[in-house]
């Protein structure tokens, strides 16, 4: 039948979902598509009961133009909240650490490398973050990367927190950016508006608290919470192989509590959790919701964006990551004889 219909195709390959139905239409047969094979058991909802919930940190992503100062907001951040040398090591690079503030109130921040992991993200449905951070230089202009950013949040339904950056530059003017600001409809809280805005010098640490406090209020209305009493599920930042440690993993939780030896299933990737490390190299022995932590012990490197997910049932999980890896090859194969197949024709 595929033959007749000009496909040609072994036993072992898959049918796009058009030649399916004519194939199907040939034998009398009637196809129903169930959805998307392997995503339903990690797009499941998670229902919890409102008496499980308890607070969570807020999650935030700090955005903004090239040279603004969104690294040292960071390292600032960083720096006068997590006690360094604690572990003896190296501060490694992670795409995500937790901060405890001196009143002992915990902020999750996403270092995202730019705009392009955060739109590869929200294109992979992972919306993680719960506020953002804009930092704007004051002495320079609204620019392309900050309204970028701003639309970013906006499409993401994600409440903004204005930083006016670099403010003890003799040349910083925050007025001339809050006046760009409200010609783009976004009015910051002094001007009367609804949007927080903070002026800081990252560089200084001038103000940061201040900006912090704004953070903690904004996530207060937004009244986060999540069930830490249930198999973690969350998302991968990043993940990469380490010539000593293996396929080395940065994950966020967002629901339940991973622990050391869960059995997770990441994108087409698993296996058992080895270790588990802070960002400062430090074991955990479990890591609740909010918290993000690196994992030793999966069998490969899962994407970004990747959902992850513990699984009680090793087989389960090896099976679903076995599917998926099967289903990725083929995608591979196809698109690969694809090109073949046009250059050819082009020979010819
Ligand atoms: P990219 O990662 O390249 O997009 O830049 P960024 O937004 O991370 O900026 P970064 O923090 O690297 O800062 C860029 C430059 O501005 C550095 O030389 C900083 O020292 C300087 N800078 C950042 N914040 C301040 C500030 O508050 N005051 C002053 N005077 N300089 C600052
Ligand atoms: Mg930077």
């Amino acid at each position: 039948a595929c033959f007749s219909l000009g496909v040609m195709v072994t036993m072992n390959q898959r049918l796009e979902a058009d030649t399916l139905l004519l194939v199907a239409d040939e034998f009398g047969y009637k196809i129903e598509f169930s959805d998307a094979d392997l995503e339903d058991s990690e797009t499941e909802e998670i229902v919890d009961s409102e008496e499980d919930l308890v607070p969570r940190a807020p999650i935030v992503t700090v955005m903004g133009h090239v040279d603004h100062g969104k690294t040292s907001l960071l390292d600032y951040v960083r720096k006068t909240n997590v006690i360094a040398g604690e572990s003896g090591g190296i501060t490694q690079h992670i795409g995500a650490y937790n901060v405890k503030l001196e009143n002992g109130q915990r902020i999750t921040f996403l270092d995202t490398p730019g705009h392009e992991a955060f739109t590869a993200m929200r294109a992979r449905g992972a919306q993680i973050t719960d506020i953002a951070i804009i930092v704007i230089a004051a002495d320079d202009d609204v620019m392309p990367q900050t309204k970028e950013a701003i639309s970013h949040a906006q499409a993401a339904g994600v409440p903004m927190i204005i930083a006016l950056n670099k403010v003890d530059k003799p040349n910083a003017n925050p007025d001339n950016i809050r006046q760009q600001l409200s010609g783009m409809n976004i009015l910051v809280e002094e001007w009367g508006g609804n949007v927080q805005s903070q002026e800081i010098s990252a560089k200084f640490g001038n103000n940061v608290d201040l900006l912090l406090e704004k953070v903690l209020l904004q996530a207060e209305l937004l009244e986060l919470k999540a069930n830490p009493d249930r198999n973690a599920q969350g998302v991968v930042i990043e993940a990469s192989l380490d010539k000593g440690r293996g396929y080395v993993s940065t994950m966020l939780v967002q629901s339940g509590t991973l622990r050391v030896g869960d059995y997770v299933l990441a994108g087409k990737n698993h296996g058992k959790v080895k270790a588990m490390l802070d960002e400062r190299g430090k074991n955990l022995a479990e890591a609740g919701p909010s918290i993000p932590v690196t994992i030793l012990g999966l069998d490969g490197a899962p994407t970004a964006g990747d959902k992850f997910k513990v699984y009680e049932d090793e087989s389960e999980a090896k099976s679903i990551a076995n599917k998926r890896e099967q289903l990725q090859r083929e995608l591979s194969i196809r698109t690969k004889k694809h090109t073949t197949l046009e250059e050819l024709g082009r020979r010819i």
